[in-house]
């Protein structure tokens, strides 16, 4: 993967504003404050993609959680997956005690997630949940339940908001559709 150089020279168009996102992701904060007020909380992000919603989900919500983080890699530096996942990272704690929030970044053909999110089950939490910021389902290979997506997209390649094309690009603050 060649440096950018700037970023503006490879957007085709802005799909999500950040004011688009931070709207949506208050209003998850505020559903996920309803949902497990007084309950032992976990919210736990799967990385690298996910750590910028997390990081704003987790503020907007008001009631006490615990964060913990995996790491599940099932794209490396190219467009394609190349079909295999691997936990790279595991939590440290004993998700039994918890309500489990998984939040994703994207789900894309499902695998990784399906993956990851059987193996949370077989943990026993008091409950899992699994929120995602993006769905592509036109890509869906693997169907996944108890899943709330906050937007739904065409089958294009974003980058921005913690999703990455060869590691560049998390940093932008909204969702764009890349040129090339
Ligand atoms: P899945 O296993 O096919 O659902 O895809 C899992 C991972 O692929 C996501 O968590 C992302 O890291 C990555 N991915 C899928 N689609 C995109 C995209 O449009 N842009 C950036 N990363 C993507
Ligand atoms: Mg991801």
């Amino acid at each position: 993967m060649q440096y950018p150089g700037n970023y503006a020279d490879h957007i085709r168009r802005v799909l999500l504003s950040g004011q688009d996102l931070q709207d949506a992701v208050r209003k998850a904060a505020a559903r996920i404050d309803e949902t497990y007020a007084g309950k032992p909380l976990l919210l736990v992000s799967i990385l690298k993609g996910a750590f910028v919603f997390l990081a704003d989900l987790s503020r907007a919500v008001t009631i006490p959680c615990e964060i913990g983080f995996m790491q599940a890699q099932s794209y490396y530096d190219s467009k394609q997956s190349n079909g295999t996942v691997n936990i790279t990272l595991d939590l440290q704690q004993d998700i039994s005690r918890y309500h489990v929030v998984l939040v994703e970044d994207i789900i894309d053909s499902g695998r990784t997630l399906a993956l990851v999110a059987e193996m949370l089950r077989q943990r026993k939490p008091l409950s899992l949940r699994i929120l995602t910021l993006l769905d592509k389902p036109e890509r869906r290979e693997v169907s996944i339940p108890d899943v709330e997506s906050l937007f739904t997209i065409p089958d294009v390649f974003v980058v921005g908001y913690g999703l990455d094309y060869g590691e560049y690009y998390r940093n932008l603050p909204y969702i764009a559709e890349l040129s090339e």
